[in-house]
C-alpha cells in the first residue's frame, strides 16, 4: 500500500508540473532511480499525450481560430505575416525546444506523400510506415546506425482542416485525403533500452514544456501584430470568440484529456 500511495503522489507531481520551469525536482530522495519502464512504454506515453495535444491544437486553436478569422501560416514567423503556426510547425516546435533541453529525446514527423519533400520517410521508416498504414499499428525498432531505439505512431487526418489544407496546398504530392486516413507518422526516438521513473518524468515534462514554448512564441506573435486584431489572451478558447487561451489554460486541458491514461500507466508501473 505504501507504494501505491508513493507512486499516486509521483504521478500527481507530474500531472501537476507547472509550465514555466523546467524538469522539476525530485520532491523524495529514493524515488525514481530504478529501471521501471521499457523505451516502448514510454514512447507510448508521450505519443500519446502528442495526440491529444496535436488534435487539440488542429481543432480548437486553428479551426476554431480561423472561424474568428485568426490566420495560420507555414510562414508565420516572418514578420510581415500576422498568422499562428500550422499544426505541423506547432510539432516542430515542439521537437526543437526537445531537443534543446536535456533530454534524449528525438520527436519527427514525416510521410510517403508529403506536402514538404524534407519529411519524406526514407529507408527503415518508410518500409515500417506502409505497414502502419495498413493496420494503425505502432512500429518499434532499433535504428542501428543511429544507436536510437525508435517508434512510429500512425498520424490520423483527425479534422476537417488536416484534409483540406494538404489536399489543395500548392507543394502537395497527394490531392485526395479524407478523413480518417493515415497521413504519416510521428517518429520519437530515445537512446536506452529502459527508464528510470525520473527519466521517463523527464520525458513527459521535455514533451510539455516544448507545448508551452511553441504556444509561447505564438503569443509573442501576436503582440507584434500591427495590422489584425489582437485576440484576447485568458481562459476563453476561440470557440467562444475572439478569444485564445493562456499556455497554462492550453496545457490543463491536454492534461485533462490524457492524463488519465499516463496516469494508468505510471501507477501499473511496480
Ligand atoms: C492549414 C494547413 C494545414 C493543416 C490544417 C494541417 N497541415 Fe499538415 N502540413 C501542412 C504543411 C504546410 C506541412 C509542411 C510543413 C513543413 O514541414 O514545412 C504539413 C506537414 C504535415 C505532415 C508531415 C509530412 C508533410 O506533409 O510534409 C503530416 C504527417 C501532416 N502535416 C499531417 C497533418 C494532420 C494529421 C493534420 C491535422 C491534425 C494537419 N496536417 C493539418 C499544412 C497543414
Amino acid at each position: 500500500m505504501k507504494t501505491i500511495i508513493k507512486l499516486f503522489s509521483a504521478s500527481a507531481f507530474v500531472l501537476a508540473l507547472n509550465s514555466c520551469g523546467g524538469v522539476p525536482e525530485e520532491k523524495t530522495a529514493d524515488a525514481g532511480e530504478e529501471k521501471a519502464f521499457a523505451v516502448a512504454e514510454v514512447l507510448e506515453m508521450v505519443a500519446k499525450e502528442n495526440d491529444v495535444t496535436r488534435t487539440l491544437y488542429t481543432k480548437a486553436i486553428v479551426g476554431g481560430g480561423k472561424k474568428q478569422g485568426m490566420k495560420f501560416d507555414e510562414d508565420w514567423r516572418k514578420d510581415d505575416v500576422e498568422a499562428g503556426p500550422l499544426p505541423a510547425l506547432f510539432l516542430r516546435g515542439i521537437a526543437t525546444s526537445i531537443r534543446k533541453s536535456p533530454v534524449p529525446l528525438g520527436l519527427y514527423l514525416g510521410s510517403d506523400f508529403p506536402v514538404n519533400a524534407a519529411n519524406k520517410f526514407e529507408g527503415k521508416q518508410a518500409e515500417l510506415f506502409t505497414q502502419i498504414k495498413k493496420d494503425q499499428k505502432p512500429q518499434f525498432f532499433y535504428d542501428e546506425g543511429q544507436k536510437l531505439h525508435t517508434a512510429m505512431f500512425a498520424d490520423l487526418a483527425s479534422a476537417g482542416a488536416c484534409v483540406s489544407c494538404h489536399n489543395k496546398h500548392p507543394q502537395t504530392s497527394k490531392s485526395d485525403w479524407v478523413l480518417g486516413d493515415v497521413m504519416g507518422a510521428t517518429t520519437w526516438q530515445y537512446p536506452k533500452d529502459s527508464l528510470t521513473y525520473k527519466e521517463t518524468v523527464a520525458v513527459l515534462n521535455s514533451y510539455s514544456q516544448g507545448t508551452v514554448d511553441i504556444y509561447m512564441e505564438y503569443l509573442d506573435e501576436i503582440k507584434a501584430f500591427e495590422e489584425s486584431e489582437k485576440p484576447e489572451i485568458g481562459d476563453k478558447w476561440p470557440a467562444e470568440g475572439n478569444y485564445l487561451p493562456t499556455p497554462e489554460v492550453f496545457l490543463d486541458s491536454v492534461r485533462k484529456l490524457s492524463s488519465y491514461e499516463t496516469m494508468k500507466h505510471l501507477v501499473a508501473a511496480k
